[in-house]
Order: C-alpha cells, then sequence, then structure tokens
C-alpha cells in the first residue's frame, strides 16, 4: 500500500505537475516577456533526476503525472524520459501540456513511449493573431501537431485558451466549434498574474471564465458534469457532441479548497502552490544522496506541511509572484 500525501488542510495530493524545461520556442505574451534568459544546464535537473522525481511521488500515492515547461518537446530525448514514467506501476493518468508545435515530429514516439493525454494550447484560429500572441508561433504547425496528436491514438486531447479581453475574447465560439469539428476537448483559462509581461496591462485584459460561458451559452447548451480529470478545469458536457468544455477560473471559482496537486519546477524546487513562492530544495537532496529514493521521499513528505491553504492572486494587475510562467508550466 503507498503512503500518502496528506497537508495540513486535510487535502490529499495526487497529482504531480513536473516542468521539464524553462525554454520553449513561443513567447506567449501572457507567459514570458519578450527577452528571456534561460537556466544554465547545471542547475536542471537531468532527465535521470526527473525520473526519480516522478517515481517518488508514485511511490508515495500520486495517481497522475503531467510534464509541463516551457515547451517539454523541446527537451531533447523526452521520450526516454516519458518511457521511464510511463511505465511506473500505480500512475493512472500520465499526460504533457504542450503548445503542439513539436508535435508532427514527436506525437507517435510519445504515445508508443507510454503517455496518454495530451493536452495542446490553442488561443486563437486567425494565423496573424497566433502570430502576435506567441510572437515567434506559427498556426499551421500547430494544426498539423493537433492532426499529428489524433493520428498517434491518444486517449484524450484537449485544447488550452488563454481568453484575454479585446485580443481573442471574439474567438470563443469559433475555438469551441473547432473543438466539436476536431472531436477534441477544450478548457477557457483565466490569465493568471506570474511575472511581469510587460506586453499588456493584466487588469484591463482579464475576462472572467462567466463571460466566456455566457457567450457559449448563447449558442449551446452546458450540461454541467462532476466529471474530473484531478485537475482545476470545471467540466460541462454538450448535448450533440462528444467534446466536454471545461473552465479554468483561479480568479471567479477559486478552486484551491480540493487542490490536489503540487509541481517540480526544472530546477527541482517543489513548489506546494502556483500562486505563492513557499518550495523546498529537491535538487539539494538528490545532489547529496545520488540515486537514495527514500531521502527523496522523506523530503517531499517533510513538504507537506508547506502547502498553503490558497493563492491571492488578483485581478488588478498586481505581479503576486515574480516567477513567470514558463519556470513552472502552470
Ligand atoms: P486536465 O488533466 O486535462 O484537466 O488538465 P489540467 O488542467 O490538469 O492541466 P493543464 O496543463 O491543461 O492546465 C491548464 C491550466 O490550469 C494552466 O494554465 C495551469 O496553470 C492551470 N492550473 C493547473 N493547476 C492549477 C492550480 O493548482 N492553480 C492555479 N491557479 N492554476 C492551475
Ligand atoms: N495565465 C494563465 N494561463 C497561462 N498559461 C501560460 N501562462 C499563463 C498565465 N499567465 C497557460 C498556457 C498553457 C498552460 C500550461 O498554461 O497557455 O496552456
Ligand atoms: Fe511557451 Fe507555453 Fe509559455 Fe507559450 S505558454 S511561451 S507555448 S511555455
Amino acid at each position: 500500500m503507498a503512503e500518502a500525501l496528506i497537508d495540513d488542510f486535510g487535502r490529499r495530493v495526487r497529482y504531480v505537475r513536473i516542468s521539464v524545461t524553462d525554454r520553449c520556442d513561443f513567447r506567449c505574451v501572457y507567459c514570458m516577456s519578450e527577452e528571456m534568459t534561460f537556466l544554465p544546464r547545471a542547475q536542471i535537473l537531468t532527465l535521470e533526476e526527473l525520473a526519480m522525481v516522478a517515481r517518488a511521488f508514485v511511490e508515495l500515492g500520486v495517481e497522475k503525472v503531467r510534464l509541463t515547461g516551457g515547451e517539454p518537446l523541446v527537451r531533447r530525448n523526452i521520450d526516454h524520459l516519458v518511457r521511464e514514467i510511463g511505465s511506473l506501476p500505480g500512475l493512472r493518468d500520465f499526460a504533457m501540456t504542450t503548445n503542439g508545435a513539436g508535435l508532427v515530429k514527436q506525437a507517435a514516439r510519445l504515445r508508443d513511449a507510454g503517455l496518454k493525454r495530451l493536452n495542446i494550447s490553442l488561443d486563437t484560429l486567425d494565423p496573424e493573431r497566433f502570430r502576435q500572441l506567441t510572437r515567434t508561433g506559427e498556426l499551421e504547425r500547430v494544426l498539423a501537431g493537433l492532426g499529428a496528436a489524433r493520428e498517434a491514438g491518444f486517449e484524450r486531447i484537449k485544447l488550452n485558451a488563454v481568453i484575454l479581453k479585446g485580443r481573442n475574447d471574439d474567438e470563443v465560439l469559433d475555438l469551441v466549434a473547432f473543438a466539436r469539428q476536431e472531436g477534441v476537448d477544450i478548457s477557457f483559462i483565466e490569465e493568471m498574474p506570474l511575472g511581469d509581461v510587460s506586453d499588456h496591462s493584466r487588469a484591463e485584459t482579464f475576462c472572467s471564465s462567466d463571460e466566456v460561458q455566457a457567450q457559449i451559452e448563447r449558442r449551446h447548451t452546458l450540461i454541467p458534469t462532476t466529471e474530473s480529470t484531478l485537475g482545476p478545469s470545471r467540466y460541462f458536457r454538450m448535448s450533440d457532441s462528444e467534446t466536454r468544455v471545461g473552465f479554468i477560473s483561479p480568479h471567479s471559482h477559486n478552486f484551491c479548497a480540493s487542490c490536489n496537486r503540487v509541481r517540480v519546477t526544472v530546477e527541482g524546487r517543489l513548489l506546494l502552490c502556483l500562486g505563492n513562492e513557499h518550495s523546498v530544495d529537491l535538487r539539494a537532496v538528490l545532489r547529496r544522496y545520488p540515486g537514495d529514493l527514500d531521502a527523496l521521499k522523506q523530503a517531499i513528505v517533510a513538504a507537506m506541511p508547506l502547502k498553503p491553504e490558497r493563492h491571492h492572486f488578483t485581478t488588478d494587475g498586481d505581479v503576486q509572484v515574480v516567477r513567470f510562467m514558463n519556470m513552472t508550466g502552470g
């Protein structure tokens, strides 16, 4: 019987998000500033260290592992790590969040290596806008990547759209129509104030999930579900499609009371909450006691009382967390 990770508020941690790189081939305006410097290689966990972190969590009762970035597909030999993690007994759900640009080359290999689910970020269907929002991305490549992912036979594919007022809030219905046409799910995300992105004022672009939902409900009936992926999305179904529509609403519908997640940054910092800076240096343990799984597990168990009750994000444009999203992958 696996041990369990339980925090001081009685919440059980079942889900770990592991960032495998801070690098990305895009520069999305809500995620990064235009000029980013990335970490030197010695500071980031090796693939072996990342695999050991995943193993420790699964042995501690974690059921869901998600690989994030930056962009996980820019990490060399990522499929080797996927294969290692995919073979861990006790792991029920194994997923990756990606910008999709690398999927044409890698989707089949990842599926073969044991990855079950993919979430692909897609904020607009307009090529020019896509370029503006991602600064360096090409819509065509991501759409081709989605096609490759569908062919590779993942269990579920979900699109993630961060909705910004005045930038893409007029595309909500088009994005839903696209998800229905492709037979995939879609989640709409409220922007979070991580890092000073300088491109726009977050106070001005904030668009609440309720506004997005109201737009969708003008055309579709959304039926609430209690389905859970263990993630923060509140999912709805439509009577005439398999597509599920989710809302991730850290501002308007706080979900901290049922939080079941922790994250590990690419530097091996165990972050107990996305919206706080409390962390524990797992890299120090990994490098001081190489190969010692028990020492790593003990450090993780000992970190649980640090998990804060909730984040305190506001929509007034203040940066509450200095760290940029690409350091943790959300
Ligand atoms: P599914 O497993 O498909 O439901 O996905 P997921 O929501 O678990 O993962 P995904 O990577 O698609 O995350 C979508 C968004 O949710 C990202 O913007 C994350 O930053 C955000 N998110 C995930 N967990 C948390 C959390 O604990 N707090 C906050 N504030 N945001 C979170
Ligand atoms: N607020 C909300 N979502 C964000 N993402 C990146 N930065 C932010 C932010 N500041 C999203 C990406 C991706 C997921 C991992 O997080 O679009 O879908
Ligand atoms: Fe890259 Fe994802 Fe950040 Fe966009 S949101 S810059 S794709 S890490």
